[in-house]
């Protein structure tokens, strides 16, 4: 079974495997747990039967104005059954009342993002691994 949570106090590494999937330099599943520790909002998509963490998304905010939505990912093997969108609804939810959401993403995605009210933008970045 599929469960849900914005709590990162029962999660430990050993539960933060495969992740980064196509990375040039992948997080570790240590500065994962990390990763997740240090966002202002988190949700974990977790299998319940294998006590495994198999999707999650962060966002950083400053609670008035922005936040930004760095990471979204689900594992291989359970894609395409909903989790990815839960995911995201439950974390726009989260940031409901801040009138500047943004994220950044390849262009085959901006269909799946626009179910949520999302529109294109441009912007620029600095991506120094
Ligand atoms: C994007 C991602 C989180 C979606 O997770 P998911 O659990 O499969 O999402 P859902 O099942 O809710 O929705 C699947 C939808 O994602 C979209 N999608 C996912 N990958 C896609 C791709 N490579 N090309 C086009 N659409 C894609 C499709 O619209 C798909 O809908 P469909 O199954 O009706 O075609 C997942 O594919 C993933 O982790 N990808 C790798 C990491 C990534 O790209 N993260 C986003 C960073 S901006």
């Amino acid at each position: 079974m599929i469960t849900y949570t914005d709590s990162v106090e029962k999660i430990t590494f050993q539960m933060l495997q495969g992740f980064f999937e196509g990375w040039k330099k992948p997080c570790t599943p240590e500065e994962h747990l990390e990763i997740l520790r240090n966002s202002n909002h988190i949700v974990l998509a977790i299998d319940s039967d294998q006590d495994k963490v198999v999707g999650f998304i962060t966002a950083l905010t400053d609670r008035m104005q922005s936040a930004f939505i760095p990471l979204l990912e689900v594992l291989p093997g359970y894609r395409r059954r909903g989790i990815g969108s839960t995911l995201v609804s439950r974390m726009l939810e989260k940031l409901k009342g801040i009138p500047a959401i943004d994220l950044t993403c390849d262009p085959v995605l901006q269909r799946f993002y626009s179910k949520f009210g999302m529109v294109p933008s441009v912007g620029m970045i600095i991506r120094d691994y």
